[in-house]
């Protein structure tokens, strides 16, 4: 391979090549994706992932969830609920190729996130993902005035007993990394008693919570105080991904680059536009979430959270114009997800996503799930300073409306969807109309 040039990425030195960029023979299967029948997305998918006969039916099968692992996750269980799977294509992450699974009933977000990655090509995104390290929290109150003398003084034993209890995760390269304390400056007499753990690649709250409980009595003997909660912090600002790529000029044209730039000046000069701003972000983040499993509420406080953390509420991703007049895009954000443990084995297709995926951790998985955001994030910016989001919108939203009207089969639903489009008239009644015409040979 010929190392031509280096990247500096966030203090991070990262090689980048001239002409291997695109690894052809693993994405060029997927050009086109779209126009394909059902069928033959099922066998390129099986081709590429390496799918057994089962996991293609399972996929195709869309309620793999069984109604008895679901009565054996939550409580009170009477059904499932179905959404809708797809892939996003074209993403290189670091110069791998993925196909990137994402389970949502948002029309568009999976068009946009694909052409989106299309145009970073054929370099693509670049990420870094942080060591797993989740942040455990002990409130302890009415404690002595000399708590924390006591924890300095018996550090060692807190320590053994912290590395004792995240034993388990060591041989996952996991484990206890360290501890500190903190007073809340408005809550007199209260101490927070905070650890840090690697936990691999789990999402880490049954890890982190179970060392929080059983550490919690011996803090109240050393405190004197009394411990209220026991939890860990689903801000983890110690398990960032940064994502960045570059929009070329001459792919996205001068206005586009313009338009995405001030479209990101305005999200991050108002909190009404980046609230929206940040929600096409989070359609591609919980997107690969749920496909794959995770806990997507929890990444989504965290991302709030740190989007708010200079006080104001801010765009997550970040744009500038470099000297050669492309646009550069930048994410970072807290992000704990999953390849293992939780929610992520009991769905059968979410264990297919990950294989489709092809990660090999927690981190790696982090980079995807970030570079989508970012996708979406520049891909809604690009249409909306441009064209503007209804038309691909409602090109597609016809189909729905389509459906919810009464037709029936694929030709019925193609027919009726492309004659609201063209007549720009998305009613149920425009649409009911335009059935009974089909039905009835006119
Ligand atoms: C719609 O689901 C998401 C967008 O509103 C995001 C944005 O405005 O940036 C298109």
């Amino acid at each position: 391979m010929n190392i031509s040039k280096i990247i500096i990425f966030d203090g991070e030195f990262m090689t980048d090549t001239k002409d291997d960029l695109v690894d052809k023979s693993s994405i060029s299967g997927f050009s086109g994706f779209y126009k394909k029948s059902l069928d033959e997305r099922a066998r390129i998918l099986m081709d590429y992932a390496q799918l057994t006969d089962k996991e293609t039916s399972a996929l195709k099968n869309t309620g793999a969830l069984s109604l008895e692992t679901a009565n054996q996750m939550v409580e009170n269980c009477i059904g499932g609920i179905h959404l809708p799977l797809g892939i996003a294509t074209n993403f290189k992450i670091n110069k791998k190729n993925y196909v990137v699974p994402m389970a949502i009933e948002e029309p568009s977000v999976i068009a946009a996130a694909s052409r989106a990655a299309k145009f970073t090509l054929p370099a693509g995104f670049y990420g870094e993902a942080d060591e797993p390290i989740m942040r455990g929290q002990v409130q302890l109150v009415d404690v002595n005035s000399d708590a924390e003398i006591n924890i300095n003084k018996y550090t060692g034993e807190i320590e053994s007993r912290l590395n004792k209890y995240a034993a388990g995760m060591e041989q996952y390269g996991g484990g206890y990394r360290y501890f500190s304390t903190r007073r809340l400056q408005k809550l007199r007499g209260v101490l927070l008693f905070e650890f840090f753990v690697n936990v691999s690649d789990a999402m880490g709250a049954n890890t982190v919570n179970s060392i929080a409980e059983k550490i919690a009595p011996y803090l109240e003997d050393l405190t004197g105080g009394k411990v209220r909660l026991r939890i860990l912090s689903n801000l983890a600002t110690e398990r960032m991904v940064r994502v960045k790529a570059v929009w070329k000029k001459k792919v996205i044209g001068e206005e586009g680059v313009k338009g995405v730039y001030d479209g990101f000046l305005f999200a991050n000069n108002d909190v009404y536009r980046a609230t929206t701003n940040n929600k096409g972000i989070l359609n591609g983040v919980d997107a690969v979430l749920l496909a794959t499993g995770n806990d997507w509420r929890a990444v989504e406080a965290g991302a709030h959270a740190y989007a708010s953390f200079s006080g104001d509420y801010r765009p997550l991703a970040k744009y500038t114009i470099t000297r050669d007049g492309d646009l550069e895009g930048y994410l970072e954000m807290p992000l704990a997800v999953a390849t293992v443990g939780g929610a992520t084995g009991r769905f059968r297709t979410a264990e297919i996503s990950r294989k489709i995926l092809n990660v090999k951790s927690s981190r790696e998985l982090a980079m995807v799930v970030g570079a989508v955001g970012l996708a979406n994030n520049f891909a809604a910016l690009y249409v909306l300073s441009t064209e503007g989001i209804q038309k691909g919108h409602m090109r597609l939203h016809s189909r729905n409306i389509a459906v919810m009207a009464g037709a029936k089969t694929s030709n019925e639903i193609n027919l009726v969807a492309q004659a609201l489009y063209e007549k720009k008239d998305y009613s149920l009644d425009f649409a009911r109309s335009i059935i009974k015409g089909i039905r009835e040979g006119l």
